[in-house]
């Protein structure tokens, strides 16, 4: 491991912190091989993930936000290990996780909750059985009695109540909250130190999700849960994240303390998703948006993605205004002179940010 490396993710994320990081990813890259009909020439791959680096701490949250095929979901099966990395380390505790064969030990720590609760609980179970299988694989309870008692308290912890009243209840007899609800007691069943949870509330009830999302904020407390909140709202993530990271195009752009983050963005990228995103703290007097969302190019192709930045060949590059000139994440010398070689040929359509 370089501790080169890892400190340039730290600053990135703010620090000062007194613990230490369950888990780690740093420099995970994850190319996708495209399936292709032509038999000669190179193969084409998906650049989903190039280069991130995040750490997820005990009783934090860490938004990863981004707009759809950013790479976000991609980020999450990595660090879950259900996707080797192309390149990259994860570190759990520190340590290199690196064999394949301590991988049911790994999930006992380490728990995915999907964007989709109609396709992750299986349908011809009933919610003990999604339950107790958790309980049983990680050793948890060794008899039916200690199994039910630890099947209901979970139903509890994720307030489902009266739990007796849902523990023969089959997935299409519940509602999508409920569903994920009963994903999120599964994932706990493991007893897990980390809690990846990707947009969580994004395929329910909007008049629902705020009680998910504080319900996954209560969790992270008591059970001092180092959380990965994956969203598309960064809004949301200045409500529920102590630290936020900016994805786009498979590149992390921006990162640190979620109220500067929101407050202060530096990359013009940031500054699009905020002025996409409703908040009313930013409504001005008028009670319309503060912020005017500036014009979009057009999001690069992951088979040919640009070099650098993938946000410079946008006119709104940073580069092109004074708005990120001191902007420390990512920005790659190498980056810098791409977009000035760009501005140079296109400065017409330059513009301020
Ligand atoms: N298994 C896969 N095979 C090929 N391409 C994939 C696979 N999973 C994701 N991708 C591609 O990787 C990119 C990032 O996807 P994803 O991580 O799902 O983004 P997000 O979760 O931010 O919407 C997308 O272009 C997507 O099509
Ligand atoms: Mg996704």
């Amino acid at each position: 491991m370089n501790d080169e490396n890892r400190e340039v993710d730290f600053a990135a994320l703010g620090n000062g912190r007194v613990t230490s990081a369950v888990l780690e990813g740093v420099h995970l890259r994850k190319y996708f091989p495209v399936r292709q009909f032509k038999l000669v020439g190179p193969r084409n791959v998906v650049h989903a993930v190039e280069d991130t680096s995040l750490a997820l701490y005990p009783g934090r949250a860490l938004a990863l936000v981004g707009e759809s095929g950013s790479g976000k979901t991609t980020v999450a099966r990595i660090l879950a290990r259900l996707h080797e990395p192309t390149a990259g380390t994860i570190l759990f505790h520190g340590e290199p996780e690196k064999s394949r064969s301590d991988l049911k030990d790994y999930r006992r720590h380490v728990q995915i909750v999907f964007q989709d609760p109609f396709s992750s609980l299986n349908a011809v179970h009933d919610v003990r059985y999604h339950l107790k299988r958790p309980l049983r694989i990680h050793g948890h309870a060794h008899t039916s009695a200690q199994e039910m008692e630890q099947v209901l308290a979970l139903l509890n912890r994720v307030s489902l109540s009266p739990a007796e009243q849902f523990i023969q209840k089959y997935p299409h007899q519940l509602s999508g909250g409920q569903r994920q609800r009963v994903a999120i007691a599964r994932a706990l069943a493991a007893r897990p130190e980390v809690l990846l949870a990707d947009e969580p509330v994004s395929m329910l009830d909007v008049s629902i999700r705020l009680d998910m999302l504080n319900l996954l904020l209560r969790l992270k407390d008591e059970e001092q849960l180092a959380l990965l909140f994956i969203t598309h709202d960064i809004a949301s993530a200045r409500y529920f994240a102590e630290e936020t990271l900016v994805m786009y195009a498979g590149q992390t752009v921006e990162g640190g303390p979620s109220e500067e983050v929101i407050q202060r963005p530096r990359h013009p990228y940031t500054q699009l998703l905020i002025s996409a995103a409703p908040d009313p703290l930013r409504l001005g007097p008028d009670g319309k948006s503060t912020t005017t969302l500036p014009a979009r190019g057009e999001i690069p192709s992951l088979i040919n993605p640009p070099s650098g930045c993938r946000f410079h060949p946008w006119t709104h590059c940073f580069l092109y205004g004074n708005g990120g000139a001191d902007l420390a994440v990512n920005a790659q010398d190498s980056t810098r002179e791409k977009a000035r070689e760009q501005k140079a040929d296109d400065s017409s359509t330059a513009q301020d940010i």
